[in-house]
């Protein structure tokens, strides 16, 4: 037994050491930190419980103790983070560059089973030189069956992708598929093709940071929720992000004490302008609403003019939506519609409630837009709305307008209870718009326009924007006082805490893409 132990330990303590001293160092150089680090800075202290410890390719001699590529470049395991299990994979760099083979590949499909079974988290640490060439097709395949894992267990677990160094070529499709990336500014990227490609065929020049980097993908193209100066902030968010979130689709989130806003919800009257065609953030309302005054942003850097978010109500989380007036008036568009669809749908997967802040002028005018496809990037919304079984809850601040009425959680597409500010806008323009249109022969007529402009904006102002007509039909179920607007929102929410919704049978819905 004595031999059999010693063995046992220096085979352990060899693939413990992954790539070595050197390349510990060299990544240590780098900024990074190496896989057991991170995962001993993100899970609880001492909970780390490895699996496939020893797995290695093509093992023919078990007295051999000289292992190629120690844990195959990746470690797996489980272990908790405030007490909750979660499942972890993370990329070993200092190991043939984190590279995946089939070994390293059928590591990750085991943590990612494991956690779909149990009902847990995953969070897999992505730093890896992509698919290992030595191993060509089996490489290939591994991929390929990690993308349909993160697929068939989308809805089930929540997934996250952390993003601490190279992810590139197809390897970028597992953290697309799964719900919420993170990346680490200067040391992450994420690109199909790299820049020497881009160059060689396109002959564009760009630096691996600008391509693919923190910023470009958490401002300019949202393949990624979360920006982090460094591995400890993005841990940390880590950590923030799962107190939000429910263990898989049929547990609640863990509960928490109720809170009341630490910002003065007195101030809620004060808030809109005076001049209903200047902005305000829209940010400002929600914190004097939800407990604490605690709103964490998803998607923060990406289509501002929305604004979603989990944030809790009376110690309830919810998945908070907004149009941010701020930015481009907080019309919706493109990226905008991405974002907010992309978010509802997470809610509804794992029953976390929807409130909706409506303030929006309308879908965003443009041939950009129009060819860019705002039609059908816009349709997601409606259709993740409308699919959405959760408790839905809209409050409208200000405008309402048009299409994006019917898109932010009106009645009609299902929301369960609809609330109104007394400023609330909701017709089918904007007043500007409206008399320009059904005015426009008196106007040409007129011999001062601009008196009789203002006059005609104030007239249909006073007769159709505003949340009467809309509560007169029952489609805004209060009018309330703004300062009221955490109360509201709490009793509604309590009401609506046992909801069951029953849809037609059907394999699935088709929305569009
Ligand atoms: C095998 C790899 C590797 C890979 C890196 N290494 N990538 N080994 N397969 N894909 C090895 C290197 O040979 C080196 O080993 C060690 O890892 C560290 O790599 P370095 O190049 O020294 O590190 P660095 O200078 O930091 O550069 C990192 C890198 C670069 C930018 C990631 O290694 C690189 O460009 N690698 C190839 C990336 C790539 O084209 N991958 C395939 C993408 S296609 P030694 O022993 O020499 O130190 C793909 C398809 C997936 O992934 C399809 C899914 C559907």
């Amino acid at each position: 037994m004595e031999d059999k132990l010693k063995h046992l330990q220096e085979r352990r303590e060899r693939t413990l050491a992954g790539g070595g001293a050197q390349r510990i160092e060299e990544q240590h150089a780098k900024g990074k930190q190496t896989a057991r680090e991170r995962l001993n800075g993100l899970l609880d202290e001492g909970s780390f419980a490895e699996l496939g410890t020893f797995v290695q390719t093509g093992l023919e001699d078990a007295s051999n103790l000289e292992i190629k590529n120690p844990g195959e470049g990746v470690v797996t395991g489980c272990g908790t983070i405030a007490g909750r299990r979660v499942y972890v994979f993370a990329q070993d760099f200092t190991v043939a560059g984190g590279s995946l083979g089939e070994e390293h590949a059928a590591k990750i499909c085991r943590v990612l089973d494991l956690a779909a079974k149990n009902g847990a988290p995953v969070i897999g640490l992505n730093d890896s030189g992509g698919a290992r060439i030595q191993e060509g097709v089996y490489a290939l395949n591994g991929y390929g069956s990690i993308f349909y894992r993160n697929t068939i267990y989308s809805g089930v677990v929540p997934q996250l992708s952390v993003i601490m160094g190279p992810c590139a070529g197809g390897a970028v499709y597992s953290p697309a598929l799964t719900d919420f990336v993170f990346m680490v500014n200067q040391t992450g990227n994420m690109f199909i093709t790299g820049p020497q490609v881009i160059k060689a065929v396109t002959n564009e020049v760009v630096s691996a940071e600008e391509l693919g980097g923190a910023a470009t993908h958490n401002k300019t193209s949202g393949v990624a929720h979360f920006y982090a100066a460094g591995e400890e902030e993005c841990l940390d968010q880590i950590r923030t992000l799962l107190s939000y979130l429910p263990a898989n689709n049929v547990e609640d989130p863990p509960p928490a004490e109720p809170r009341e806003p630490s910002l003065d919800q007195e101030e809620l009257a004060g808030i809109l302008p005076e001049n209903p065609n200047k902005s305000y953030d829209v940010r400002e309302v929600i914190r004097r609403v939800v407990d604490g005054s605690t709103l964490f942003e998803v998607h923060q850097g990406y289509a501002q003019n929305a604004v979603v978010g989990f944030a809790r109500l009376a110690g309830r989380v919810v998945g908070i939506i907004a149009n941010q007036p701020q930015v481009k008036a907080g019309c919706l568009d493109i990226n905008s519609s991405d974002k907010i669809a992309r978010f509802v749908r997470f809610c509804d997967c794992f029953n976390l409630p929807l409130v909706t802040f409506v303030d929006v002028p309308g879908y965003l005018p443009g041939v950009e837009q129009e060819w860019g496809g705002v039609i059908r990037h816009g349709a997601k919304v409606l259709f993740a709305y409308s699919e959405a079984t959760v408790p839905q809850v809209s409050v409208i601040l200000r405008k309402a307008y048009g299409g994006a009425y019917i898109a932010m959680s009106s009645r009609s597409l299902g929301a369960d209870i609809c609330l109104a500010w007394p400023s609330a806008e909701i017709a089918v323009m904007g007043p500007e718009g409206a008399v320009n249109i059904v005015n426009r022969r008196e106007l040409e007529a007129a011999a001062d326009k601009e008196q009789l402009r203002q006059e005609l904006v104030r007239q249909y102002r006073d007769k159709f924007a505003n949340p009467y007509i809309a509560a007169a039909r029952g489609w805004i179920d209060e009018v309330i006082d703004p300062r009221q607007t955490r109360a509201y929102l709490l009793r509604a929410l309590e009401a609506l805490e046992t909801k069951r919704e029953q849809r037609p049978l059907r394999k699935h819905g088709n929305i569009p893409l």
